[in-house]
């Protein structure tokens, strides 16, 4: 297993609209508790919390995440976005990831409403957008790297190994993603929420498809329209009713081919 090189990541990012300061610990709970806790020191934008093995990793819903120590990238950041830009902080950071993964490996990603970014149908990484007291976005994101199939939790994930049959550099991903983040970042500071949503449009294949909404225990179809100003995702059901779904009302979104 090889420790994250934070100098070769530190190296190669830009810091434009986002000042990054990294800080590593090789094993902890959950990157997203290390960036709640350092929140109530009073620390600034852009303090990202990286690690090579979570114990308590999380997903949404509380679900677990894992990952073999050393091959996934596991990282929570802390934004402050301004408030039209809230609800758009997981969009950007699937548009961000799946643009790293793409120039990266050649991977082709497709972005599923609200968080998901998968490769080859199958998800390649997590975002986890939490919103503590306060005006701060605590940001997890997960990449399965360097995780061969064996190690992967589920048969719906998948890893850029697996993917490419090569290992990935943790390192460029990670500062690939970050400049990804920075640079939608201040897009969306200059151009407003439309400028993420017309990204994130461009790398969905879910739009003008059905889907399976799944709330509380029941099922319903629906067609997957459009994400409106609020990152919320447009549904027409069967019996034509049209519903705005937010992200954390709803517990799963299949797609019904
Ligand atoms: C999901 O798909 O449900 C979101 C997964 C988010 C996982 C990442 S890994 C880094 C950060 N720390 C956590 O405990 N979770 C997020």
């Amino acid at each position: 297993m090889r420790r994250l090189d934070v100098p070769a990541v530190n190296r190669a990012l830009l810091r434009e609209h986002v000042h990054w300061t990294l800080r590593y610990q090789e094993v902890c709970d959950s990157t997203q508790d290390l960036a709640r806790s350092a929140l109530q020191t009073g620390v600034g934008a852009g303090t990202l919390f990286v690690t090579d093995w979570q114990r308590k990793g999380r997903g949404r819903y509380g679900r677990p995440w894992s990952a073999p120590q050393g091959h996934a990238l596991l990282f929570s950041t802390i934004l402050f976005p301004p408030e039209d830009l809230i609800g758009m902080v997981p969009l950007l950071a699937g548009v961000a990831v799946s643009g790293a993964i793409e120039g990266l490996t050649a991977v082709q990603c497709d972005l599923k409403w609200p968080n998901d970014v998968l490769a080859g149908a199958r998800k390649v990484a997590g975002i986890l957008a939490e919103r503590p007291p306060g005006p701060a976005v605590v940001l997890g994101v997960g990449i399965n790297v360097n995780v061969a199939s064996s190690d992967l939790p589920d048969t719906d994930a998948t890893s850029l190994l697996v993917m490419t049959g090569r290992q990935v550099s943790r390192e460029e991903l990670l500062a690939s993603t970050l400049n990804a983040v920075d640079s939608w970042y201040g897009r969306a500071l200059r151009e407003g929420p439309q400028t993420i949503i017309r990204a994130w449009r461009l790398r969905t294949s879910m739009l003008g498809r059905t889907v399976a909404v799944v709330r509380d225990g029941a099922t319903r179809l629906g067609i997957a329209e459009d994400i409106d100003d609020n990152g919320r995702l447009m549904i027409q059901y069967e019996d034509g009713r049209r519903e705005a779904l937010i992200a954390g009302e709803i517990s799963r979104i299949r797609s019904t081919k």
